[in-house]
């Protein structure tokens, strides 16, 4: 399998303009500008290219919802705010290879009219954010970017702007609020940001990884690209794999590839002595898996989403026996509820008591109930409470991805992960309750198991 993304890393000092050229670096973008705009758009389109940002929406289709009418400039963002946590791939794109995400920028801004972009990085990205500064500096010095590149009569102008370290500025809307100099805060879509994005004109926004396939495209074709990964999952993916496994990385790999060949070929194994509990398939907000469904799962959008859980940003996190399910979960609602933008009342009020409850249920305090309780916070911060699925109570029916009481999905995303572990590893809440209350009989209206339930 040819390496899309990765392709560079290796080499000595692959971040320089010189070294990324030798290997024919900024070839690809002459070739788009002799193909102009249309071609370049129906390439990626036709290469089932997905969004790596987390909801696997597909490039091509989203680079044509933009308004084109109404005389707006048209500006293009790159999300490199990568704060999901267990992922970590991103920052190594920009570690390696800058230029390839300038190149894929340049390109990509082509296809679709657009002479300004922004790669808006996670505040803490300090080396990341000079490295992407000194590439620009190098690709405009050698007439990539600038006015009239390559005598095009194309204008491209790139900033690399700093966030303040917020994971709600990973969620599009929120990382626009916040370049805009505003709070870092979600707006209510539609309207989208392809007809009302930046500054109020339509804007692409675009993870790292996404922009960075875009060259490889343009350059070997979408049929090729297709022929890697699966029918509707087109390509490959770069995950992140941690936890106590031999040889934590990053690893490039085509998309339907075993979710337990990452853990054991390519990471190594497991550490000597480690055993496997359960596995996080694609990021902090992601359904839990067990070892028999890491056993079987495919790393695909559509195999994660028929067993209930998400591809997301392919941060996959390997739990080992020794780890508390209770304090990893108490641990995960901490985060959400400190990052929780407080804009929604499900979001803001749920994900505290969420994490209140949690640290209860750790710390020895845990009540009677409680599991019930957060089930029904659950309900009320996902979006389409009321139909369940047969087999994962936290999706609803035939429609996959929630939303909908809140401005954007942060709640759903604390929510999905906090059922599926209350849900697989319910005996460990419970125990840990039992041991907080010795004496206390369970009272009958709510012994009944939420499992049983999720057969509804
Ligand atoms: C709470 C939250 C955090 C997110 N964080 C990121 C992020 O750090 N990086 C990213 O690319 N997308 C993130 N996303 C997804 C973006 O909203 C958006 O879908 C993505 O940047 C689009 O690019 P893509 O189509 O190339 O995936 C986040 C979404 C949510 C709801």
């Amino acid at each position: 399998m040819p390496l899309v993304i990765t392709k560079n890393f290796g080499h000595e000092n692959s971040r320089a303009i010189e070294v990324y050229r030798e290997h024919g670096g900024y070839e690809t973008l002459k070739k788009a500008l002799e193909m102009g705009p249309g071609a370049v758009i129906n390439e990626v389109k036709n290469s089932g290219l997905r969004g790596r940002g987390g909801a696997g929406f597909p490039t091509g289709v989203k680079w044509t919802f933009l308004d084109t009418k109404s005389g707006n400039p048209i500006y293009f963002c790159v999300n490199a705010d990568e704060s999901e946590p267990g992922t970590f791939k991103d920052r190594h794109i920009m570690n390696n290879d800058p230029h390839l995400l300038l190149e894929g920028i340049i390109i990509s801004c082509f296809a679709v009219g657009s002479h300004k972009a922004f790669v808006y990085c996670r505040g803490e990205f300090h080396r990341q954010i000079e490295f992407m500064w000194k590439a620009v500096e190098e690709a405009t010095a050698a007439g990539f970017i600038g006015k009239n590149i390559l005598g095009s009569g194309f204008d491209i102008d790139i900033v690399i702007h700093k966030g303040a370290g917020a994971y709600i500025c990973g969620e599009e809307t929120g990382l626009l609020s916040s370049l805009e100099g505003n709070k870092g805060q979600p707006r209510i879509k539609p309207p989208f940001p392809a007809i009302k994005g930046l500054y109020d004109c339509p804007t692409v926004v675009n993870n790292v990884e996404t922009i960075c396939a875009v060259p490889w495209i343009i350059e070997n074709g979408a049929d090729a690209y297709k022929a890697m990964g699966t029918e509707r999952s087109p390509g490959t993916k770069v995950f992140c794999v941690s936890g106590p496994v031999k040889n934590p990385n990053f690893f490039e790999v085509e998309l339907g590839y075993p979710l337990i060949d990452l853990i054991n070929k390519e990471a190594g194994g497991l550490r000597d002595g480690v055993e496997l509990k359960a596995c996080i398939p694609g990021g902090s907000s992601m359904p839990i898996l067990t070892p028999e469904e890491v056993a079987v799962a495919k790393m695909d959008y559509e195999a994660l989403n028929a067993m209930g859980t998400f591809l997301g940003s392919g941060g996959i996190v390997v739990i080992p026996k020794t780890m508390s399910i209770v304090s990893l979960l108490r641990n995960i609602a901490n985060f959400y509820a400190h990052e929780s933008c407080g804009q929604c009342t499900p979001c803001r009020e749920g994900s505290g008591w969420v994490a209140k409850i949690l640290q209860n249920i750790d710390a020895g305090r845990g009540r009677h109930g409680d599991i019930e309780l957060l089930h029904d916070l659950c309900d009320n911060m996902r979006g389409w409470a009321h139909k369940f699925h047969p087999i994962q109570p936290w999706l609803k029916k035939d429609e996959g991805m929630g939303g909908g009481k809140t401005i954007c999905v942060f709640s759903d995303a604390l929510a999905w992960p906090v059922q599926s572990y209350l849900i697989k590893f319910r005996h460990e809440f419970e125990e840990a309750i039992a041991k907080a209350n010795p004496s206390a009989a369970v009272p009958a209206d709510i012994s009944e198991s939420r499992s049983v339930a999720a057969a509804h």
